[in-house]
């Protein structure tokens, strides 16, 4: 069924006069029922109606409306009080679908069969003149675009407050130690500052990613018609420059069937999750009587329904949950492209449900997360004593090395000093000069000085290290690049 539009969509009341016959026609006209003999069979309007969930893009919807509307008096092909009479029209939808007064009906197949009909209802049969030179093909792929931009700017927010959140962290918790582990197993002590800027890191990539998604995000495909281009010269250029986008697509196949954009966020939105995830394993993790390096605030954890003394991270878990529907979407959005001819086909239908659900999972669980970290409570006591010991190994090989031994040699050494201490219930630390030296000639008193946390921190000061000033100067970064609500800059939208 082609989408392009011959003839106006009416109310139900004007259908009537349909030359059909009055006798066939169900209570909704369908926009393309000239051609058919048969009303849509109940079971396939509500299998195909995808109302529900894209009217979410109305608002941009209308937006594009009115830019195309715009362009076809451009051109010529609407009167300026034709268009006038469609923008207030629309501008009315607009208002009723925000304040809910707006009733679709089951007949409307989608948002934009919806907006046009209510349209029409408004401002009369030239209200059918909307469409001119577009298809819902060319229009859904703008609308999605449009509220993906916006989508994309909100979740970049969204990573910034949540760095800041994690900034302040690291600015609060300074001069804390905890240990760091590989394999989950105490490896070398850091500070826990180094700790959570690492997430500041990861989510500054996740940023670049969206940024750079949005470069292609914010291509108009309108003006490619149902797939060949519109039968009529409207200057693409001004329409997209009231939308805001930097460009035009270049390739009507393509505009209209192409949803590697939507794949390419889901990609940076499945990052995103992927790293929250890794965070909020950590909360949970971290927040056990195991660890016990964090205290939950209780306006961030549930109870149990039975056992009374739970106190449950279920928000950092949710997250975690949450990650596994994030990838799904983009799974499903990859799955749905991949057999399609082109161009158009109805299957890209199912791009929107997953694409929506993704980008409101990932964006509330950073809002969430954004809020929560400000409240945990380190256990600074209990992050310290688990830092120093036998994490400190690596100080005594790299003396070694110091004192000219290959850094292998030095590796053995400390190993043995290490099985000695565990066969022995002792400590790396409770071992004098007289006793290291058994083990290797070349320990001296200086030794054991290297056997302290602050010692091992302080060796660390080369860029990227966990050496204190080396995290000072990153959070200073950061703080000065986050809390002055530094953004890139973004183009500025007309109306
Ligand atoms: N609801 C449709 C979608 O989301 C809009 C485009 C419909 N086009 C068509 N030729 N049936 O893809």
């Amino acid at each position: 069924m082609s989408p392009k539009r011959t003839r106006s969509a009416r109310p139900a009341k004007r259908a009537k006069t349909n030359a059909k016959g009055p006798e066939r026609r169900p209570r909704g006209a369908k926009a393309w029922d000239g051609r058919f003999r048969e009303p849509t069979d109940p079971l396939v309007e509500i299998f195909t109606n995808s109302l529900e969930s894209d009217l979410e893009m109305a608002e941009q919807d209308i937006r594009g409306s009115v830019a195309h509307v715009h362009g076809l008096e451009r051109a010529g092909l609407l009167t300026a009080r034709e268009a006038g009479r469609i923008v207030r029209g629309l501008g009315r939808v607009a208002r009723e679908i925000r304040d809910g007064t707006f009733r679709p009906r089951p007949s409307d197949e989608d948002v934009h069969m919806a907006v046009e009909r209510r349209l029409t209802e408004l401002v009369g049969p030239v209200g059918g003149k909307v469409h001119t030179g577009r298809s819902r093909n060319d229009q859904v792929a703008t609308d999605v675009r449009l509220w993906l931009r916006d989508q994309i700017d909100g979740a970049a927010d969204d990573v910034a407050a949540l760095q800041r959140s994690l900034v302040r962290r690291a600015r609060a918790d300074l001069g804390v130690v905890v240990p760091g582990y590989t394999h989950l197993q105490r490896a070398q002590p850091v500070l826990l500052s180094h700790h959570w800027l690492a997430y500041a890191e990861m989510l500054d990539r996740d940023g670049a990613r969206l940024a750079d998604a949005r470069r292609r995000v914010n291509v108009m495909p309108l003006g490619s018609g149902a797939l060949s281009g519109a039968g009529f010269k409207l200057n693409r250029r001004a329409i997209a420059r009231e939308l805001g986008f930097e460009d035009v697509s270049e390739n009507s196949l393509d505009a209209v069937a192409d949803r590697d954009f939507i794949v390419e966020f889901l990609a940076a939105a499945s990052i995103v999750a992927m790293h929250l995830s890794r965070l909020c394993e950590e909360i949970v993790l971290w927040s056990s009587d195991e660890f016990g390096y964090l205290k939950l605030p209780d306006a961030f954890a549930t109870g149990s329904s039975m056992m009374p003394q739970k106190k449950n991270p279920d928000v950092a878990e949710l997250v975690r949950g949450k990650t596994g529907r994030v990838y799904g979407s983009l799974v499903s959005v990859l799955t749905t492209l991949k057999g399609l001819p082109l161009a158009y086909n109805r299957d890209l239908q199912e791009d929107k449900p997953p694409l929506f659900d993704a980008a409101r999972t990932v964006r509330t669980s950073l809002a969430v997360l954004a809020r929560m970290l400000p409240r945990l409570r380190v256990q600074k006591a209990r992050m310290e004593s688990a830092a120093g010991g036998f994490s400190l190994a690596t100080e005594l090989a790299d003396y070694l090395v110091e004192k000219g031994l290959p850094f292998r040699e030095g590796h053995a050494v400390v190993g043995r000093i290490v099985g000695f201490c565990v066969e022995n219930g002792r400590e790396l630390d409770s071992l004098g000069t007289a006793e290291l030296k058994t083990f290797s000639p070349l320990f001296e008193a200086s030794a054991r000085r290297r056997l302290s946390v602050d010692s091992a921190i302080a060796r660390r000061g080369l860029v990227g290290g966990t050496g204190r000033a080396n995290v000072e100067r990153r959070i200073e970064e950061f703080e000065a690049r986050l809390e002055a609500g530094h953004r890139r800059p973004r183009p500025r939208r007309r109306r």
